[in-house]
């Protein structure tokens, strides 16, 4: 069957179609208007999905050389994400389907990323199998989740405060850097040294995580350095972004391993934005072969937030005997927030 899949739970216009879970088209319509003011701004994001959802659907039909009419199924983001945002792209969705006369099946974003590990192309064949254990890092949740089946998922551990991809993100904003901050962090930690300088990390008991005083320490620390050098970011760019990198990726892997030591589970993949960054799929891919786990890494394209996971996850839940209902309102938080 035909899917088309609709994302717009944040800054990102994204449709997708895909046959069963091969993916036909992925076409990301990214947000320039929200660099100007290093973050995204709610009220413009939503603007700007009015604005792409039409071309960026098309596109996405036309690429995959699928009329509209080929459709079986629509697949949208309910949520967690901004309200507006949201409202766009599930406002667009049950109009089509209710138009074509085909169903509709609403995902949830958290775990779209990680069944976008069941997408297939041409370089994406390989996936984990039931159960295994998830690190979900995006720009807005961090998650250890045991994905026990295409139904169930478990949330083990889950950030306190500011998510992975936040840190990133801030720690970026604190050295003048452009936003989004990860990918730029991780380009520029290539040429640094990841020991140059330490931050302190959290002490939080259990499989939770917290990142909020890792900011602290990095804004503070550059506070000081600052004092006496005025060009000392300028100065340590790489050193500083390798360092900041370094903490955050051992952050991450130290509480994975604690879960999956103790769930006895084997397979271990990464998802979410964050899954883009080459530190961390080095350590994960390290860290395994210490560990004697089989691990998966979700191709690049399918990482930050893209249509397809919302298909492929909305396809898998069709099959398991769920439909949408029209009466079904955008959430901007998590479920079990
Ligand atoms: O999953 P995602 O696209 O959006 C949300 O659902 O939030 O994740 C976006 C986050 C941002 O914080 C961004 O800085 C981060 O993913 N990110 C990275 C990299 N690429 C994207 N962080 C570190 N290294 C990267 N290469
Ligand atoms: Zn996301």
């Amino acid at each position: 069957m035909y899917i088309l899949g609709i994302e717009t739970s944040c800054d990102d216009t994204s449709a997708a179609v895909l046959f069963n879970n091969r993916v036909l088209s992925n076409v990301i319509a990214d947000q320039e208007v929200h660099r100007l003011y290093g973050g995204v701004v709610p009220e413009l994001a939503s603007r700007a999905h009015q604005q792409n959802i039409v071309p960026v659907v098309d596109t996405a039909l036309k690429q995959a050389k699928v009329t509209k009419n080929q459709l079986s199924l629509v697949t949208y983001t309910r949520g967690p994400g901004l309200l507006g945002s949201l409202l766009v792209g599930s406002s667009f969705a049950k109009t089509l389907s209710l138009g074509l006369g085909i169903p509709l099946v609403d995902v949830d974003h958290m775990d779209a990323h990680i069944f976008a590990h069941f997408l297939e192309d041409e370089h994406q064949q390989r996936h984990p199998s039931f159960p295994f254990i998830c690190l979900t890092v995006s720009g807005g949740h961090t998650q250890i989740v045991r994905v026990n089946n295409d139904r169930s998922l478990s949330i083990i551990g889950r950030t306190i405060d500011d998510a992975a991809g936040e840190a990133f993100d801030k720690a970026a904003k604190i050295m003048g850097l452009p936003y989004p901050g990860g990918p730029v962090i991780d380009k520029l930690a290539q040429e640094g040294d990841p020991f140059a300088f330490s931050f302190a990390e959290p002490r939080i008991p259990g499989f939770n995580y917290s990142f909020s005083g890792l900011k602290t320490s990095i804004l503070y620390f550059i506070r000081d350095q600052l004092k006496t050098n005025p060009a000392f970011i300028e100065n340590n760019k790489a050193d500083l972004c390798a360092s900041i990198q370094h903490t955050i990726v051992d952050i991450l892997m130290k509480k994975l391993v604690l879960v999956v030591r103790e769930s006895g589970i084997k397979q271990v993949a990464l998802a979410g934005g964050v899954s883009a960054n080459s530190a961390l799929r080095k350590a994960l891919s390290e860290v395994g072969t210490r560990e004697g786990w089989e691990v998966f890494v979700p191709r690049l394209g399918y990482t930050t937030d893209n249509a397809a996971m919302i298909a492929v996850a909305g396809h898998m839940k069709y099959h398991s005997g769920y439909r949408a209902t029209l009466d079904l309102s955008p959430y901007t938080r998590q479920h079990a927030d």
